[in-house]
């Protein structure tokens, strides 16, 4: 029998509080709903107004863009006094600003990108950008810096040097990285990855690219990667399979949740309201670890979704409310599911553990492995041939526990 707590119980813990360090960026809950068919179906909203709104709600921090607080065009005066607005409301609410980001992607000059514009005027402009931002990340206390090389990419491949594409992207990403450095900060970088849209081709169209691509870094130790549920999704990838990666390369700096329902433009759905398997397991693994390295994710669970053009103001913070009751719920199901003795018993019949013990046994040099003949000439291949793995009993507990139907 698993051991999930009573209905009372689990209502109590589908209420979000700051421990639960749920943050969700100001563009997300303020989106508009303006998109390439219609005008917006909502008013813009005030994002400090936002920032208390997700407070009620349970929310422990956000995070944004310059310009969804400071207007593009804004003069260095307002943009001092909207920073000094913002840090009044972060003192009243307690809200944590976790992570800062640069908008390098709404205006006409970053039509074919920044760091990897075919004009160096561009390139040297939009690296301006984001190093001023990067002070005011640090100035509001936010441990993550974002980037998300939206415009980064092509339609045309007749159109981009590739090989000078990365050479220049890794000469933006090192600048930012070294700046952040020379000054002291407590920031790291999380590129974000996504394969296409509004690009084309998006320059490190997945985790895996990203990963690769910090190893080729001056200043690699301080950038990680910040992978998004749908963005890995709309590459037909395993968003799950993506996070874990990137913690065994111990680059997971930062999280953007979402729901996606296979590959398709970019949906931004409410966390679970895609494919919810999958993100039980991705809540699985951010919960409770790796079987064989058990623990919790200590980053923040940062929502980057957006409220359905469907919805008016009441369906906005229904749909906030909704991200973080989901990731709850789907908590609860994923702890059951770690303790039911059933569910432990098939992890023991599928070897999910075995796998944890090392090929090689401590100390067995090659020669002794080659000499080793029952690992060869001498196996007699019928019983991993004739092995019941039992995968699909355990696949299947998972999902009823997922259901409710368990416990
Ligand atoms: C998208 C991206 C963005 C980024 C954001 C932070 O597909 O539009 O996910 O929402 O996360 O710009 O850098
Ligand atoms: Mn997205
Ligand atoms: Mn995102």
């Amino acid at each position: 029998m698993s051991t999930t707590a009573p209905a009372t119980s689990l209502a109590a813990s589908l209420t979000p509080s700051p421990e639960d360090r749920f943050s969700f960026g100001l563009w997300t809950v303020g989106w508009a709903a303006r998109d390439q068919f219609g005008t917006a179906s909502r008013p813009d909203l005030d994002p400090l107004a936002s920032v208390r709104k997700l407070k009620e709600l349970g929310a422990w921090g956000f995070t944004f863009h310059d310009n969804d607080l400071i207007p593009f065009d804004a003069t260095e005066a307002e943009r001092e006094r909207l920073i000094g607005e913002l840090k009044r409301t972060m003192d009243d609410t307690g809200m944590v600003c976790e992570m800062v980001t640069t908008d390098t992607f709404a205006e006409p000059v970053f039509k074919d990108g920044a760091f990897t514009s075919n004009d160096r005027r561009v390139r040297r402009y939009g690296l301006r950008k984001v190093l001023r931002n990067v002070d005011l990340a640090a100035e509001l206390g936010a441990t993550t810096f974002v980037m998300w090389g939206g415009r980064e990419g092509s339609e045309y491949d007749s159109s981009k040097d590739l090989l000078a594409s990365l050479e220049r992207y890794a000469e933006g990403i090192d600048t930012v990285a070294g700046y952040i450095k020379s000054q002291g900060y407590d920031l790291r970088i999380g590129l974000e990855p996504k394969p296409n849209e509004p690009r084309g081709d998006i320059f490190l169209p997945t985790v895996g690219h990203a990963l690769a691509f910090i190893e080729r870094l001056e200043h690699g130790d301080v950038v990680g990667v910040n992978p998004e549920t749908g963005h890995e999704q709309m590459a037909t990838l395993n968003y799950t399979h993506g996070l874990a990666q990137a913690l065994w390369a111990e680059k997971l700096f930062h999280i953007d949740l979402n729901g996606q329902n296979g590959p398709m433009y970019d949906q931004d759905l409410v966390f679970g309201h895609g494919n919810l398997i999958s993100a039980f397991f991705t809540v699985d693994l951010l919960e409770n670890g790796f079987p064989s390295r058990p623990g919790a994710y200590q980053g923040a669970r940062h929502f980057d979704y957006k409220p359905s053009r469907t919805e008016h103001l009441d369906g906005v913070w229904d749909s906030a409310a909704a991200n973080m009751r989901m990731y709850l719920a789907l908590k609860e199901r994923a702890v059951a599911f770690r303790q039911d003795p059933e569910v432990q018993e098939a992890l023991e019949q599928a070897g999910v553990l075995e796998l944890a013990e090392p090929t090689l046994a401590e100390g067995e040099d090659l020669q002794s492995f080659l000499a080793d003949r029952g690992a060869y000439e001498d196996l007699d291949l019928t019983g991993p041939s004739e092995r019941n793995y039992g995968f699909v009993r355990l696949h299947q507990l998972a999902v009823e526990h997922l259901m409710g139907a368990r416990g």
